[in-house]
């Protein structure tokens, strides 16, 4: 069975309400009201906390996005990277494809302090590119990074991403790639065999 859970009959079988996909550590599921607390501690790239109010404003922003994507194809998908072994609410990953003068969906992930250096925002990353080949029906997936995101940068080369032009950022892009060759670019950029993002199970 799919791992893009159908949970709404009549909804698109494409852009269901709950979207969950399994990892070999990690749970990535669409974020819902009761992740309010969790958002507002991990909103900000630099740390600081939202109010509620404002992280319940941003979270049924979320929500009204994904609907959007029945009705206008793919718009926006935001799913929260779940720690299947503490449970924690450990960071978000996703695709943006609201500015339709892009050519292409847009990754981005955040992965919480505390869970950094563990490949755990390459696996989530790799997990949402093999949906959105696979399952969205995407060609081509892009991704941004400022230029002191080293990191970011990182993430992007391991899942096999291209570097194809640096100005105020580094822009990666991939094309659909049939899911062999996709392991032997992963394999060249140095992501070990225990590294692998796992199956989506
Ligand atoms: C970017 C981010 C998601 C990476 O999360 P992560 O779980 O630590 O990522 P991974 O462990 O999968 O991979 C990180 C890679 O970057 C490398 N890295 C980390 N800091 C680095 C630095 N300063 N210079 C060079 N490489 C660096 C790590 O060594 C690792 O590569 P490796 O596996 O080859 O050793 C995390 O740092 C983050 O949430 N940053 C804030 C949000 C953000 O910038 N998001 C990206 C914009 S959409």
């Amino acid at each position: 069975m799919s791992d893009l859970e159908r949970s709404t009959p009549g909804q698109s079988p494409v852009f269901p309400s709950l979207v969950q996909i399994r990892t070999r550590r990690l749970l990535l599921r669409t974020v819902t009201m009761d992740d309010v607390e969790d958002v507002a501690r991990s909103w900000r790239l630099d740390g600081q906390p939202l109010s509620r109010s404002e992280a319940e404003h941003q979270v049924r922003r979320m929500l009204a996005n994904h609907r959007r994507n029945a009705e206008e194809d793919f718009v926006h998908l935001c799913l929260a990277i779940i720690h299947k072994e503490t449970r924690e609410f450990i960071g978000w990953c996703g695709l943006d494809h609201r500015d339709r003068t892009k050519p292409n969906p847009v990754l981005f992930y955040l992965v919480k302090a505390g869970y950094r250096g563990r490949g755990l925002a390459t696996e989530a990353a790799q997990a949402l590119l093999d949906r959105a080949f696979a399952e969205l029906g995407h060609d081509r997936i892009d991704g941004h990074a400022e230029l002191e995101n080293l990191a970011s940068k990182r993430v992007m080369e391991k899942i096999g991403m291209s570097l194809i032009e640096q100005d105020d950022d580094y822009h990666f892009t991939i094309p659909r790639v049939d899911p062999g060759s996709l392991d032997v670019a992963r394999d060249r950029r140095g992501l070990g065999a225990g590294e692998k993002p796992g199956s989506v199970l």
